[in-house]
């Protein structure tokens, strides 16, 4: 059946790397025979730029439609001085608030040929493969009050809140769970019981789930400074690590570092499954736009590559084609084929477009 994907290049790099996957997507289609339907919108600055919005309501209607969301970054020093409530990261804000896409998955995977490129030793991130589910939709960052106050004696005060709700930790945990299922069979929960409430709350009700619908699955729960101290001295202790969002954006991105290079590092953002059995998504790269080296066709295409990748399996089931893009970039980079951020002294520095062909030719 058809695969209806909306994509949406953003500002900076984005447009530069998200033209790489569609390479691969229109490879796909025509040599693998599995049609897709690409629709392309603006999102961030150039949304702003065309609508006067980071995300116009018919962009949002798309992705409501699509199958699956691809997306390239948002920002820009061009947008930097507006306020918060229109600056381009609400663009992504509203897609993952409206698509309800409660739980972000952060592969951190160190391909054979990077393992030098790892800020840690080789033998300490040899044949790394974790992942960490972030909760992405509630927690500190949405909680209720917020704000900046000013109190009578002149200070000012801002505030957040931390909440979370019995559900909101139901549904991450369980797509932790469905994972560890296909992976090592292994979660580990990262809170912060001993100190929050809230983290109380996530163990407890972790650790209910898991003894009601998931007892095949191993479960340690972990304070998240401790996780913080592990993932530098023993990452490969870890299959599935789940846990709230405040801590999964600093965590998943000392993960990042482990693997060598932002631009290698692929995310989906999932949703509830919906009545048709697909389930919303947005797949997209963790590296921002980059606008340093944005324009000079130097970006290096394959977070966004592997974002396709991971949109292959999780909302179309297309593992053989996923298994071929990952082995195709594992040659490419085994021969010595490297953008400028991944690049070891000896090996040629390509572009943007040649990395794309490269992994194509492979
Ligand atoms: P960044 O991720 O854009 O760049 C950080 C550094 O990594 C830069 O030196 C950049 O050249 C390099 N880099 C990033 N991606 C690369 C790639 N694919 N290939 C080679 N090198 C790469 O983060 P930064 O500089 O903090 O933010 C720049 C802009 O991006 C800001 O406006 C920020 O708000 C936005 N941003 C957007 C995100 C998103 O769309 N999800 C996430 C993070 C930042
Ligand atoms: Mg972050």
């Amino acid at each position: 059946t058809m695969k209806r994907v909306l994509v949406l290049a953003g500002d900076g790099i984005g447009p530069e790397v998200v033209r790489e996957a569609l390479r691969v997507i229109d490879w796909i289609d025509r040599r693998r025979h599995v049609p897709f339907d690409v629709q392309q919108g603006e999102v961030g600055g150039a949304a702003i730029d065309a609508h006067g919005t980071p995300l116009a309501d018919a962009t949002m209607a798309l992705a409501q439609e699509a199958d699956a969301v691809l997306l390239g970054a948002v920002g820009g020093p061009k947008w930097d001085a507006l306020p918060f409530a229109q600056r381009p990261e609400r663009g992504l804000l509203r897609l993952r608030k409206e698509l309800q896409l409660y739980a972000n998955l952060r592969p951190a995977t160190v391909f054979a040929p990077l393992v030098d490129a790892s800020t840690l030793k080789p033998e300490i991130v040899r044949g790394l493969d974790l992942m960490i589910v972030r909760e992405l939709t509630g927690g500190i960052y949405f909680g209720e009050p917020r704000g900046i106050e000013l109190l009578p004696d002149g200070q000012r005060r801002g505030i957040n809140t931390q909440v979370y709700t019995t559900s909101e930790i139901h549904r991450v945990g369980r797509v932790a769970f469905d994972l560890a299922r296909k992976r090592g069979s292994k979660v580990c929960s990262a809170d912060k019981a001993n100190v929050m409430e809230s983290g109380r709350l996530w163990r407890e009700e972790i650790q209910k789930l898991r003894d009601e619908s998931y007892s095949d699955v191993e479960l340690e729960h972990m304070y998240a400074d401790a996780v913080a101290m592990e993932l530098l001295r023993r990452p490969n202790r870890f299959d599935v690590i789940v846990t709230d969002n405040l801590f999964g954006d600093i965590l998943s991105d000392e993960a990042a570092m482990m693997t060598g290079s932002l631009g290698m590092l692929p995310s989906a953002s999932l949703g509830d499954q919906r009545a048709d059995g697909g389930r919303k998504a947005l797949y997209e790269p963790v590296h921002g736009s980059a606008p340093d080296i944005a324009g000079k066709d130097l970006a290096n295409p394959i977070a966004t590559i592997l974002s396709l990748s991971m949109m292959l399996r999780w909302s179309f089931d297309m593992h053989t084609e996923a298994d071929l893009i990952e082995q195709a970039v594992e040659g490419v980079l085994a021969s010595g084929t490297r953008t400028g951020d991944i690049m070891a002294p000896g090996m040629a520095r390509v572009s943007t477009t040649v990395m794309g062909d490269s992994i194509l030719h492979e």
